[in-house]
């Protein structure tokens, strides 16, 4: 049975909300993200771009964040570091701010479904593509010797994201290929067995350029000097940005300097309120204020942001029972409209 639709997919799902409007069904956008169980916390580039857009996105969205842990074992890994990082990315989002009332926080491998539909969608996409997507190659050439979970992987982030019928999915620059392969798994599932997904659209997580405290680029995992973790003590907070590069031409007190060369005015600009930022980049300019002043009155008002967070962060570290209850929480959630999914998608693929 082959079915088509004259709308392209995005216009179709607009229509499908329209639809719903108007029997009265009210839908709210379905957001999911997927998190890597990474050891590391998140550092304030991350808190910033990628945490800070789950927290506009909770007032509007029906939001799942899932820790992905069967996307970390299609490299090689530690069977022990891995089990004690499933909940650190439900922590750190938890501590800073995400509401477990109104997202959903799961672990993918408490949800089977996920694994089952990505086998089904697994059988209707060719192999070529797979092997193209850039996130393949690079990873092929990293570690070698490639499994097969690892050329599977867009598969099961598609099953991820389509298992919820999400519409919006928010993800690093990296990600967009995987996306634009998800809309592709869509668009031919569609067109094979009938209108049952809509197309999501990657929403990039890039609310604030956060630079390196090293001045090399953006703040990133792999370069731990240049980062603040939002674990950071404020002693800490102190000691790295007092070491952090500023504009080169400040050499002495005395230089005037030029705020928007200076990669600790960029991260001023991400904590500190207007009026004080004028006041910090006339001082820059006109040598009033040196490089110490302007730091410290950063590191003042990052460590006020981060303290209502740092002491959430405390308290669920001391009771990892409460994170691991928001998971139970959410997979009880997600189960129930995972099963309802893959009910449809066996049905129209003729295995019920
Ligand atoms: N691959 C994503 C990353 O490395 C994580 C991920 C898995 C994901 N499934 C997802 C992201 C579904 C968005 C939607 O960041």
């Amino acid at each position: 049975m082959i079915r088509r639709s004259s709308l392209n997919g995005d216009e179709r799902h607009l229509r499908l909300r329209e639809i719903g409007l108007e029997r009265g069904i009210a839908m709210r956008n379905q957001m999911f993200t997927g998190l890597q169980p990474s050891g590391d916390g998140l550092h304030i580039g991350n808190y910033l771009s990628a945490v800070k857009g789950v927290l506009a996105l909770q007032e509007t969205h029906d939001c799942i964040l899932c820790v992905v842990d069967y996307h970390a074992i299609t490299v090689p890994y530690e069977p022990g570091a891995l089990r004690g990082r499933t909940l650190t990315p439900a922590t750190e989002y938890l501590s800073a701010g995400v509401d477990p009332d109104r997202v959903t926080l799961v672990v993918q491998s408490d949800l089977p479904e996920h694994v089952e539909l990505a086998w089904l969608l697994g059988c209707l996409m060719p192999l070529p593509k797979l092997e193209q997507l850039p996130t393949y190659k690079d990873k092929k050439a990293r570690y070698g010797s490639p499994r097969f979970g690892l050329l599977a992987y867009p598969i099961l982030m598609a099953s991820d994201i389509m298992i919820y019928k999400a519409d919006t999915v928010p993800v690093g620059k990296d990600q967009l290929p995987h996306i634009e392969f998800t809309r592709e798994v869509v668009r031919k599932f569609n067109q094979t067995f009938g209108e049952t997904f809509p197309e999501p659209q990657a929403r990039l997580n890039e609310g604030a350029y956060v630079p390196s405290l090293t001045g090399n680029g953006a703040m990133s995992k792999s370069d731990g000097k240049g980062n603040i973790d939002l674990a950071d003590d404020p002693e800490t907070i102190r000691g790295k940005l007092a070491r952090a590069v500023t504009d080169p031409a400040r050499g002495r007190r005395s230089d005037p300097g030029e705020p928007t060369r200076c990669p600790i005015y960029a991260i001023h600009a991400c904590f500190t309120p207007q009026a004080m930022l004028d006041e910090v980049a006339g001082g820059c300019r006109t040598a009033t204020i040196g490089c110490l002043d302007c730091k410290r009155i950063l590191a003042d008002q990052m460590i006020d942001e981060l303290a209502p967070i740092q002491a959430r962060r405390a308290e669920l570290i001391a009771h990892p029972e409460t994170v691991r209850g928001v998971l139970a929480q959410g997979a009880a959630t997600c189960r129930p409209r995972a099963r309802e999914t893959l009910r449809e998608v066996r049905q129209r693929m003729g295995i019920d």
